[in-house]
């Protein structure tokens, strides 16, 4: 039976692990041969390809700091020697730096912008120029954040490098809509992953946070990777531009006692 992304190539940054993941297995399962990219953790990329491949589907591997423009370019290159081609790019890989704005340093700053906003920004610039010599469309999905519109305090440059991904959204939706490319984001709320194992660790924190969370729970990585998994089909053809929150209703929750 042909399932929903049979014949698709996708590449993911950051599939090693938590959301990047999730997604990678949840596409796979849907049909897709999948790349990832990873920085340092090479076993749970074997995973992620062993599980791939388990499905029956095609699998690449790359290392790749996606905070270094070459480094992302490379992994598009790689990915489409690998599968052939590439017709869906996943910009997943993300970090945060915790600390109070007077004491944010210029290496923790441009850590997050690299990663998040200007290696993303140069890396999809390799993904279209792909797409342009195909000629034949494409889709780019973003990992973003509900803090691309909910301001996080002590983490400001992360809110920075999120806010700039919304309007890098929106812009590159009508440059890129007369050559058949769709660019949308997901924006997650608090998610069981990685980037949250202190919070995790953390009672009382994570007490505190589930107060703001009208759906009363994190979500799970699989939560996003049912959206992706849409937005990556011909489903969603229609849509562009915009961003799609993933959050049990954190986004817009307010209430008076
Ligand atoms: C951040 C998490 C945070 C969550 C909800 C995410 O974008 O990565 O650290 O807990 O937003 O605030």
């Amino acid at each position: 039976m042909p399932t929903l992304l049979e014949g698709k190539s996708i590449a993911i940054t950051g599939g090693d692990q938590g959301i990047g993941r999730a997604i990678a297995e949840r596409l796979a399962h849907d049909g897709a041969d999948v790349a990832i990219c990873y920085r340092s953790n090479q076993s749970g990329a074997q995973e992620v390809v062993a599980q791939i491949t388990r499905l029956g589907r095609r699998a690449a591997s790359i290392q790749c700091d996606v905070g270094k423009i070459r480094d992302g370019q490379r992994f598009i290159a790689e990915s489409i020697a690998q599968l052939g081609k590439l017709d869906i790019l996943i910009n997943n890989a993300g970090l945060e730096r915790r600390a109070d704005f007077w004491d944010v340093t210029e290496a923790d700053f441009d850590a997050v912008l690299d990663v998040n906003l200007k290696g993303l920004f140069f890396l999809t610039q390799a993904f279209v120029r792909h797409r342009m010599q195909a000629k034949s469309g494409g889709k780019v999905i973003n990992i973003s954040s509900v803090h691309e519109e909910l301001p996080f305090p002590h983490f400001a440059s992360y809110c920075a490098s999120k806010g700039g991904l919304k309007m890098l959204t929106r812009n590159l939706s009508i440059e890129l809509a007369p050559l058949g490319i769709t660019i949308n984001s997901i924006a997650p709320g608090a998610i069981e992953t990685p980037i949250n194992k202190n919070l995790l660790n953390d009672p009382a924190k994570l007490n505190a946070l589930l107060q703001n969370i009208p759906l009363k729970r994190l979500g799970s990585p699989s939560d996003v990777a049912s959206l992706a998994s849409f937005l990556a089909s011909s489903e969603s053809s229609y849509i562009t531009g915009t961003t799609l929150f993933v959050d049990g209703g954190l986004l817009w929750n307010y209430q008076e006692q």
